[in-house]
């Protein structure tokens, strides 16, 4: 492939997902890191040399209005999620952004609502939709493989009660807490494979400070059920279960991002195993190549109608279980 068809990505927010997300273009050969920003100039420069990237900046904006860029991946802290996709879309980016795509369903919609009036290309980076295993597993189901799913059991959690107490996990002026950081990922597997459930049961626990650490959900579907939880209080040993009424999948450790599955049909287990590029997120990356080379502004496999329904049930949850934000309206 030319140069000239290389996509040119710009990243803002150079934390931790960013450095992760930077070491995965590398191996998508049609992508290339053109600009980089952040809120300090030294770290955007520190980066972009890292990287090999041609610019670094020390203000978001001055990215957003770089012509040499065409793809913006939003990689800053949740409660920024909203008002920078939209800085960028306005400015005629294609913008893929940190999951979660919002800290609620009305911003989501708003989002959606502005990409779609520009015309470019918008998603939530929930990149273990495109993990090679998530998409066999899905394939499996839908072929009955393992019959009417019945129970499905998923969590995410792990230890964060020692961060600072000021750090967007735990910050609630920042949407700290375990749901929007990690529960988003249990409740996408159900909704993926059951959809938007009929009721859902929730209750958390909260610090002192009003941020909340731990949260399990019920979610109850037509015949089947969902027992969810997203934590930041303790570790899990990250495997999830899909029952159905002839047979079972058994997702590996770390089932949001692993290459391994079992399937169990009539007592048989066959193994699969389908592995991943680097760390996974190059999957979501070649995703959003193939929709820009096929110019569509949303992917089928996670449209926006998927994110903003997932926000919903977010939304839902936090009703139930007395989430708050101090932003909250
Ligand atoms: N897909 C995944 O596997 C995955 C994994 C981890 C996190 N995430 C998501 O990615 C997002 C960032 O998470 P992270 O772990 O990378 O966080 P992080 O290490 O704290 O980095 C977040 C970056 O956001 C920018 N930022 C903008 N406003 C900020 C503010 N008021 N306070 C602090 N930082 C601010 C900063 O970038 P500059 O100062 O450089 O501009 C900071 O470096 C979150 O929404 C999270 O849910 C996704």
């Amino acid at each position: 492939m030319s140069e000239k068809q290389k996509i040119r990505w710009g990243i803002i927010g150079l934390g931790q997902i960013a450095r992760s997300f930077a070491e995965d273009l590398k191996l998508v050969p049609e992508a290339e890191l053109t600009a980089v920003a952040s809120t300090s100039a030294s770290r955007a420069s520190d980066f972009a040399r890292e990287f090999e990237c041609e610019k670094s900046y020390s203000s978001y904006s001055e990215l957003f209005q770089d012509l040499d860029v065409d793809v913006v991946y939003v990689a800053t802290i949740h409660t920024t999620h909203f008002e920078l996709s939209i800085e960028a879309i306005v400015n005629g980016k294609h913008v893929l952004c940190e999951k979660p795509l919002a800290v609620n369903k009305e911003q989501a919609t708003k989002m959606v609502q502005t990409a779609r009036e520009h015309q470019v290309f918008f998603m939530e980076a929930l990149w273990t939709r495109f993990n090679p295993s998530i998409l066999k597993i899905k394939e499996l189901i839908e072929q009955g493989s393992i019959g009417k799913i019945r129970y499905i059991n998923a969590d995410f959690t792990f230890y964060a009660l020692g961060n600072d107490p000021n750090s967007r996990l735990l910050n609630v002026d920042l949407a700290g807490g375990s749901l929007l950081d990690v529960g988003v990922y249990p409740i996408f597997l159900a909704y993926l494979l059951l959809g938007i459930p009929d009721e859902v049961l929730a209750k958390s626990q909260f610090l002192e400070t009003g941020a909340e650490i731990q949260t399990s959900m019920i979610f109850q579907y037509e015949g089947a059920q969902a027992i969810l939880y997203s934590g930041m209080a303790s570790h899990t040993d990250f495997k999830a279960k899909i029952c159905g009424e002839e047979g079972e999948i058994y997702i590996d450790p770390m089932w949001f991002q692993t290459p391994g599955f079992k399937l169990v049909q009539e007592g048989e287990t066959q193994s699969h195993d389908l592995p991943t590029i680097g760390q996974g997120y190059a999957h979501e990356i070649m995703e959003v190549h193939e929709c820009l080379n096929t110019n569509k502004i949303e992917s089928s496999k996670w449209s926006h109608q998927n994110s903003i329904e997932l926000m919903g049930i977010v939304d839902d949850i936090r009703r139930k279980s007395g989430i708050k934000f101090p932003f909250d309206s």
